[in-house]
């Protein structure tokens, strides 16, 4: 059986982001036949459909393809006023504009996400609600909310407690084996 590749990005661009550490984290301890890569926002400009008219900006195109290309997606939020970050949804907005290959219809996606004292409770929420809405199918569960006060982390931002990166390893596992049965035949 081939690899499970899943595409993984974080809401937040800070360099020491506690959410790109919980996607390290995923890479680093994928099981065997799974491979994650890691998607950076930074370069993803806000949307403007005057510049998607003149021309898309090059880091878009290859968000699109990446995405599309992925078995599966798996989406690290951090928690602002409530919701999901505005990095994110800008960065769905974009991908969105693919109406040639639409890249999110049918795709297996899992979030994740480190902030706040209820660990992005509320941002999970919206951000599944978000992801349901593009044609996505959203793991249920396994649940991984990390709230940042009481979780170790390194200063860089790498996940340094055993429990949870054992939880992030469960979820990739059971992200993994949706994008199997939806693989086409
Ligand atoms: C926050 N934070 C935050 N936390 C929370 O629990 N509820 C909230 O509503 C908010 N709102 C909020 C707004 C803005 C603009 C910022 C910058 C921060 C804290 C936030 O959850 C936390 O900083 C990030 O989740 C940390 O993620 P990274 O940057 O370590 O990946």
């Amino acid at each position: 059986m081939s690899d499970v590749h899943i595409l993984g990005f974080a809401g937040s661009l800070r360099k020491a982001s506690t959410n790109r550490g919980l996607l390290r984290a995923a890479a680093e301890d994928a099981p065997d036949g799974v491979v994650v890569e890691t998607f950076d926002l930074i370069d993803i400009p806000l949307y403007n459909s005057d510049v998607d008219v003149a021309g898309r900006p090059e880091a878009v195109t290859h968000l699109q393809t990446r995405i599309a290309d992925a078995d599966a997606l798996l989406v690290s939020t951090p928690e602002y006023n409530g919701s999901y970050s505005g990095v994110l949804k800008n960065a769905v907005d974009w991908a969105s504009r693919s109406f040639d290959r639409p890249v999110f219809a049918e795709k297996a996606v899992a979030v994740m996400g480190s902030g706040g004292r209820m660990g992005t409770a509320r941002a999970q929420i919206a951000l599944r609600q978000l992801l349901i809405g593009q044609g996505c199918y959203v793991l249920p569960r396994p649940v991984v909310q990390v709230p940042i006060m009481g979780t170790k982390f390194s200063p860089e931002g790498d996940l340094e407690d055993p429990e949870l990166r054992h939880a992030i390893r469960g979820l990739v596992e059971s992200l993994a084996r949706l994008a199997r049965r939806l693989r086409p035949d």
